[in-house]
């Protein structure tokens, strides 16, 4: 594979990183060698921890190298993925800002919905973003709960009223978030209905119809719909397949948009595409929304699913706290620990109170039960053995979801592996409908995640989001090798001048 080319005027640590890629390329470092670690990258090149950093993690969001946990980075095997990697973007301008742009999504959901429903129960999800039942801990959380019952017999009654959060859930989430370098008081933590209606308040907090909202592009459908039924408009930035939201483009919408209030970004394993923001991106995003008065709106559901040797810290851990906190802090156990509790949460820096009063309006008191689990849980060192195991067996899936890709998909699929997580987002040769390719493998028992649910600028037509969060077995290999076929028999239908200039 050729090494990306990084100018000189590319910062620091990518210029670094072409560097080692060309080293991997030529062979100079070899498949299962050690990598030097973030200090001797320091002393060899004379940068900061940060920028060493960055260098290691670019490699592996280009797949060259791999974190192992608790012993560092190792260059990849080649043939491991024998598939060209995702495309940058042009990054500097936000995606067409036109009155088109910022409607439809929610109709376009439920058309996708309604077509999967009349299909019926289908023999094999590669559609939705979320870990094989087997890959949670049940035995566990059945103890904890009978556990809980015999201690509580009266948990089901009604529990606090306004403020609505356990205290003990808000001691807990403290102490959670400070393993990851964010201080926050129990009293500005909030318990939500999932991370769909932490994002959902927020927006209700910071922004008011009419109003804009930028958002990566791709991104989480949930997002754009929670925009729309709100009246607000969504402003799609473009994003790195790597590092995620484009920085500059941000800043000439601010520049130019008076009605921009907010920002919503998941900076670790950006869904779709499944980028990892380098920290000082972070830091820099944070700059950005004090300077220009936006809130930033952090989905924060997959930091735990990043396969890293060292811990990462959100965006928040940039902001300042309490009344000045412009960081809206958006997490949830739905991907980790039980999906079915729907236990979110939040802290919402300056708009907290904001946020405590429309949340008591709308939805009165939490349920104590999934509250205290979840708190449980969280704060017990077996929580973290249990997200080591999945974050293994995820791997093992991922990869081989994308050894099948390779395998059975048409050539020019490109994809680049994503450090963790639950799924592969992959750019298809031009001229297949991902649209076409649902209804298609629908109608083969197969349901997928295709691209326009991703976006309202049309672009990802020819984009599919694939799950990898179930065992991969020889159903889910054959599902793949159907999808192949479907995608052949679209190509086989394009006159030839199509297919080669595709
Ligand atoms: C980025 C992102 N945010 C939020 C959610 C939904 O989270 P929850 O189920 O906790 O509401 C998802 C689920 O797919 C997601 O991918």
């Amino acid at each position: 594979m050729p090494p990306s080319t990084d100018s000189r005027d590319a910062p620091l640590y990518r210029q670094l990183a072409a560097l080692y890629e060309q080293a991997i390329a030529a062979g100079s470092l070899t498949p299962g060698m050690r990598m030097p670690s973030v200090r001797e990258l320091c002393q060899r090149h004379q940068v900061s921890l940060t920028t060493a950093l960055q260098v290691l993690r670019h490699l592996e969001s280009l797949g060259c190298v791999e974190a192992r946990e608790r012993v560092g980075y190792f260059v990849r095997e080649p043939g491991d993925l024998a598939l060209p990697r995702a495309r940058e973007p042009e990054l500097h301008e936000p995606l067409a800002h036109d009155p088109r742009v910022f409607a439809g999504i929610n109709e376009r959901i439920s058309g996708f919905l309604e077509k999967a429903r009349r299909a019926g129960p289908l023999p094999l999800d590669l559609g939705s973003a979320m870990p094989a039942p087997s890959l949670f801990d049940s035995a566990a959380l059945n103890r904890l709960a009978h556990g809980l019952l015999r201690e509580q017999p009266d948990i089901l009654v009604y529990g606090p009223s306004a403020p609505t959060t356990h205290p003990d859930f808000q001691q807990a989430m403290a102490r959670h978030a400070l393993t990851f370098g964010v201080c926050i008081a129990p009293g500005d933590i909030g318990a939500t209905l999932g991370n769909s209606e932490a994002v959902n308040l927020a927006l209700d907090a910071v922004a008011e119809p009419g109003d804009v909202i930028a958002v990566e592009s791709p991104t989480f459908f949930g997002i754009l719909q929670a925009i729309e039924v709100r009246g607000l408009r969504a402003l799609e930035i473009p994003c790195s397949p790597h590092t995620g939201m484009s920085l500059e483009a941000l800043e000439l919408a601010a520049r130019n948009e008076p009605r921009l209030k907010g920002v919503v970004v998941v900076p670790h394993l950006q869904m779709p595409q499944g980028s990892v923001m380098p920290d000082a991106h972070k830091e820099r995003l944070v700059a950005l929304c004090v300077e220009y008065g936006m809130a930033l709106i952090e989905d924060d559901i997959y930091r735990e699913f990043v396969e890293s040797p060292h811990v990462l810290r959100p965006a928040k851990a940039w902001d300042r706290q309490g009344d000045a906190g412009q960081v809206i802090y958006c997490a949830s156990l739905s991907k980790s620990f039980a999906p079915g509790l729907r236990q979110g949460w939040m802290s919402a820096g300056r708009w907290q109170a904001r946020v405590q009063m429309i949340k008591f309006a709308r939805t009165r008191n939490m349920q104590t039960w999934s509250q205290l689990l979840a708190a449980r849980s969280v704060d017990s060192p077996a929580y973290e053995r249990h997200m080591r195991r999945m974050r293994a067996q995820l791997r093992i899936q991922r990869e081989q979801a994308a050894r099948a890709v390779a395998r059975y998909f048409p050539a020019g699929t490109r994809l680049s592996l994503p450090p963790g997580g639950l799924s592969l987002w992959l750019e298809l040769p031009q001229g297949i409908s991902s649209t076409r390719l649902y209804d298609d493998a629908l109608h083969n028992g197969i349901r997928v995640a295709p691209g326009p649910m991703f976006s309202n600028t049309g672009r990802y037509e020819h984009f599919l989001r694939l799950s990898c969060g179930m065992p991969f077995t020889a159903q889910v290999e054959a599902g793949y090798r159907t999808l192949g076929a479907l995608m052949a028999a679209q190509l086989a239908e394009q006159p030839a001048a199509v297919r080669r200039a595709a």
